[in-house]
């Protein structure tokens, strides 16, 4: 039997961070054995905020350094630089005529956007969902690992992959969000505002290439109060997002030692995030280590981008050229 197929891509927009990580890279390393895995760095989508020039490669490099480090294995999943395979453009395209400026104007993440840059609101931001989309159809995938805040994208994708199939036959099957296990995973921010993200408040924000020291003093610093005040209290979301990262990263008589103590108002912030601090030292270090040699060596990292680059476009190739035939632009 044919593998399923699995696409899912993070921007090179920054260093990757824990929430990447267990929102999305976890289930990647999950995944590639049993399915056809291609994972990809959205370089095009960082474009959207207009980075400097000189910084591309180095981020596109980083984010591949940081797959491998974190296990990604270029032998059994396909690793790749979205802008190396021109068919996804092409196929962007052919999305946008399907797509409406009303629902694209009303994506929350859009919306957010241009909050939060009213200067910058281009027509690249307005289709991102639409890249996407091409993104996923280009090899017509149909699981997705990514985390929940992307959940809306992707029912934007099968939107767009309906619309196509009820137009021009069926083409593309729906692709729909996948996680290797039950939890959707969201991790906040240290310090308790949103999501933790490649540009928010960096100090509340753990990165794959953090040093150990740094990784301690943000962690000590996470936000946290004066603790429980009733047995088996409900917790505050940044009480809650220190467990989470105790649960990922410690082992599990730890966690259910602290969470005894939340239960029972005997907790002590001070010693709960002492030893987070230790565990996601000895999480982050191998992976930084590793990911700071794998950069260095610049040949190995161009070695594997070209060969995924092949592999991606034997499969967007076959998939463009069949959307090509139905949409008609088939003349010779
Ligand atoms: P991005 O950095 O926005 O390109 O995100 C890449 C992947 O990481 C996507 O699958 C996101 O859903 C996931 N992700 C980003 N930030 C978080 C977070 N704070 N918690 C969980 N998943 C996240
Ligand atoms: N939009 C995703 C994010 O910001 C990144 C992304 C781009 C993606 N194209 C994709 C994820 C295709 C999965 C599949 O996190």
């Amino acid at each position: 039997m044919s593998k399923e197929i699995v696409v899912s891509g993070i921007r090179s927009t920054g260093n990757l961070h824990l929430g990447n990580y267990f929102g999305a890279m976890q289930h990647y390393l999950k995944m590639q054995d049993a399915h056809q895995c291609y994972f990809f760095v959205a370089d095009y989508h960082s474009l959207t905020t207009h980075p400097d020039p000189k910084d591309l490669k180095t981020n596109v490099f980083r984010v591949v350094a940081e797959y491998i480090a974190s296990g990604l294995d270029p032998e059994k999943a396909v690793l790749y630089a979205q802008s190396d395979v021109p068919e996804i453009p092409e196929l962007y395209l052919m999305l946008n005529m399907l797509a409406y400026m009303g629902e694209l104007e009303k994506v929350p993440t859009f919306k957010e956007k241009v909050r939060l840059n009213p200067d910058n609101v281009n027509a690249g931001l307005l289709t991102y969902p639409v890249l996407m989309a091409a993104d996923i159809l280009i090899h017509r995938a149909v699981k997705v690992p990514v985390g929940k805040d992307q959940e809306q994208h992707l029912e934007m994708a099968r939107n767009f992959a309906q619309r196509f199939n009820s137009r021009y036959g069926f083409y593309f099957p729906e692709p729909h969000v996948y996680r290797s296990n039950e939890e959707t995973v969201k991790i906040m921010s240290l310090d308790g505002l949103g999501k933790m993200s490649k540009s928010e408040n960096i100090n509340a924000t753990i990165y794959l290439n953090d040093d150990d020291d740094i990784i301690r003093k943000k962690i000590m610093k996470a936000k946290t109060d004066q603790g429980p005040q009733e047995t088996n209290a409900i917790m505050p979301d940044y009480i809650q997002n220190l467990f989470l990262l105790l649960k990922l990263t410690s082992k599990s008589e730890t966690y259910e030692h602290f969470l005894n103590a939340y239960n029972n108002c005997t907790v002590r912030y001070g010693d709960l995030k002492k030893q987070l601090a230790e565990d996601m030292v000895g999480f982050i270090s191998p992976i930084r280590n590793k990911a700071n040699d794998l950069q260095r060596d610049d040949s190995s990292i161009r070695k594997i981008l070209k060969k995924g680059a092949e592999k991606a476009r034997e499969s967007a190739s076959i998939t463009i050229d069949g959307a090509r035939k139905l949409i008609g632009i088939n003349y010779y």
